[in-house]
């Protein structure tokens, strides 16, 4: 398969991230095939596209009149044989759990073609177990993007034991072509690349919440008006090599390293969330929204929407937009 001969995408599974990855395809021109298992799922994928495009069209990304022209490309069944059978590329979004990915793997490999690419949004969970019982387990592939996927352009490509090159090197110029950023992970590792990051840091703000040195909307703020504007432009580790002036990132690591070792030991290291912090999070949250402005989003939806502003401005200047 080359990537100039993907030109129909299914999109299995429709919730939060389905109907993300079904807009951006359509948006970049694709004919787009969206199952989901009932007609109330494809409902809500219909409304969350109309609801997407209308933010990119206030926001400037795309004209009015080209509203109806993307949400035209998409086609919406409950029926699998309908929305796989003639397709090049699939994207899997269905629920996180090996039981339902393993039924829903031999449920698709009825329908499509035996060199259809099969992508899992899978967060974490391994591709090889996934495609375990798969007929051809050479086309199955990670591509875990990261919320909503048609605006962050991130996409961690993970293999499987028994994905084929060819297929992790026709993804990743698929998802080149489309304006991605795709990463591709050398072995699989369960939470990937991003997720791992992600936790290691919110292990630290739970350990911090949890021992009162901080409120969960403090450590907000602290990321937030701190480090998280240097990495929505570059990573940490280009981050340190400035932090280490003429001595680069080895430099500030020999620096400061006697005084990191020093905190790591008194970092958190605990292996599983403690349960009891769900509840103080929820409510740390709460408190946190009520002292939001109205402008900066003082409610999930109103946070939703600043959030795809700001994502839409940033993209911008990374002329990823
Ligand atoms: N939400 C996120 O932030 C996020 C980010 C990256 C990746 N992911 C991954 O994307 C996948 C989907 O997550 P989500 O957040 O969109 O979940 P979701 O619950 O919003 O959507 C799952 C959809 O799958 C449908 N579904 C259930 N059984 C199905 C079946 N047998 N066949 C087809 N569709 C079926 C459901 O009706 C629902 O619409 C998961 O693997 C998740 O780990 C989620």
């Amino acid at each position: 398969m080359k990537v100039e001969e993907i030109k129909k995408i299914a999109c299995v599974g429709a919730g939060v991230i389905g109907y993300s990855w079904a807009l951006y395809f359509a948006l970049k021109k694709f004919d787009v095939f969206v199952y989901d298992i009932t007609e109330e799922s494809l409902d809500l994928a219909k409304k969350r596209v109309n609801e997407s495009l209308r933010s990119l069209w206030k926001n400037h990304v795309i004209e009015e009149e080209e509203i109806c022209e993307i949400e035209n490309r998409i086609l919406y069944t409950t029926v699998m044989e309908e929305a796989v059978r003639d397709i090049q590329f699939l994207v899997e979004s269905g629920p996180e759990s090996y039981e339902i990915k393993k039924e829903m793997v031999k449920q698709i490999e009825q329908y499509t073609s035996d060199d259809t690419i099969i992508v899992s949004s899978t967060s974490g969970l391994l591709i090889t177990e996934i495609a375990s019982n798969a007929k051809c387990p050479e086309r199955f592939i990670g591509a875990h993007p990261y919320n909503p996927p048609h605006l962050i352009p991130l996409v961690e490509i993970t293999r499987g034991e028994k994905t084929s090159e060819e297929v992790v090197e026709v993804a990743k110029a698929f998802y080149t072509s489309i304006g991605k950023e795709p990463v591709v992970l050398q072995k699989e590792a369960l939470g990937f690349i991003c997720n791992r990051i992600q936790m290691a840091l919110y292990r630290e703000v739970c350990d911090l919440v949890m021992r009162g040195v901080c409120s969960i909307e403090d450590a907000d703020k602290a990321v937030t008006y701190g480090p998280g504007l240097r990495w929505g432009i570059m990573g940490p580790s280009l981050v340190f090599q400035l932090g280490g002036g003429q001595n680069g990132i080895d430099g500030l690591l020999k620096h400061l390293g006697p005084s990191i070792n020093l905190w790591l030991q008194d970092m958190a290291d605990f292996k599983e969330f403690p349960k009891e912090f769900g509840k103080m999070a929820r409510e740390g949250v709460e408190e946190e929204i009520k002292n939001r402005p109205e402008a900066l989003g003082n409610n999930d939806a109103s946070l939703a929407e600043y959030r795809d502003k700001m994502l839409i401005e940033m993209l911008k200047l990374h002329h990823k937009l």
